[in-house]
């Protein structure tokens, strides 16, 4: 049995996720996580959280063709995170792909979830073979309310979410553009055990 979480819960029923009350804040930004985080990071295994997220949005991605591939790397170390908002990481990441992917029309639609460690980081890159993200736009996708999904109802807030979430752990989020015509979103964090 699945632990319950809000977000589970919403995939489940195909409805809004809620955002976590500090993101509800007076500030109206998630990105005042930054500069205060009230979560703890913890030991996660982020191979996990890769798990976590595939159990809560797999048959999602199968019902829209979506094949997913899994490059984990054994004996990974560590993550400093929490394992709940890491899952909610990769879900964001992952449903975002199926989405860029969805609006292609193509018939082959490809997810990569890869994990690794890197530089003394533990490292999960979320990679479609979509579009990718153009230059007119890529520096404001991690902007709260940006969105190019007005007519689908799109809120411009889980790349927000996803990165005051990274910081919050002291870790890094970037976008590139990747070999397959897609976007790769690539996400740093640091490693326990390891001196950073
Ligand atoms: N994998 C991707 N490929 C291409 N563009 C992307 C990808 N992921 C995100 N984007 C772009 O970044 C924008 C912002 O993403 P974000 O997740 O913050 O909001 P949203 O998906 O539009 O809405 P919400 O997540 O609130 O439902 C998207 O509208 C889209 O234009
Ligand atoms: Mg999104």
């Amino acid at each position: 049995m699945l632990p319950y979480t809000p977000i589970r819960e919403c995939v489940k029923r195909n409805v809004p996720m809620p955002l976590s009350p500090c993101h509800l804040s007076s500030e109206t930004s998630p990105c005042h996580l930054k500069s205060d985080s009230p979560w703890q990071a913890l030991q996660c295994d982020l191979n996990r959280a890769v798990e976590g997220a595939l159990e809560v949005v797999g048959s999602q991605l199968n019902a829209h063709g979506v094949r997913v591939d899994l490059l984990r790397e054994d004996s990974l170390p560590p993550a400093l995170g929490d394992s709940v908002r890491l899952e909610e990481v990769v879900i964001n990441l992952a449903v975002n792909a199926m989405q860029a992917l969805d609006r292609t029309g193509k018939e082959d639609k490809r997810i990569v979830l890869a994990t690794r460690a890197e530089n003394k980081k533990v490292v999960l890159e979320v990679r479609d073979n979509a579009t990718g993200v153009t230059d007119t736009y890529r520096d404001r996708i991690f902007d709260p309310f940006f969105t190019t999904k007005g007519a689908e109802g799109g809120m411009g807030l889980g790349l927000p979410i996803v990165e005051a979430i990274v910081a919050a752990f002291k870790g890094n989020i970037v976008v590139l553009n990747n070999e397959m015509g897609g976007a790769t979103f690539k996400v740093e964090l640091p490693a326990d055990g390891i001196n950073n």
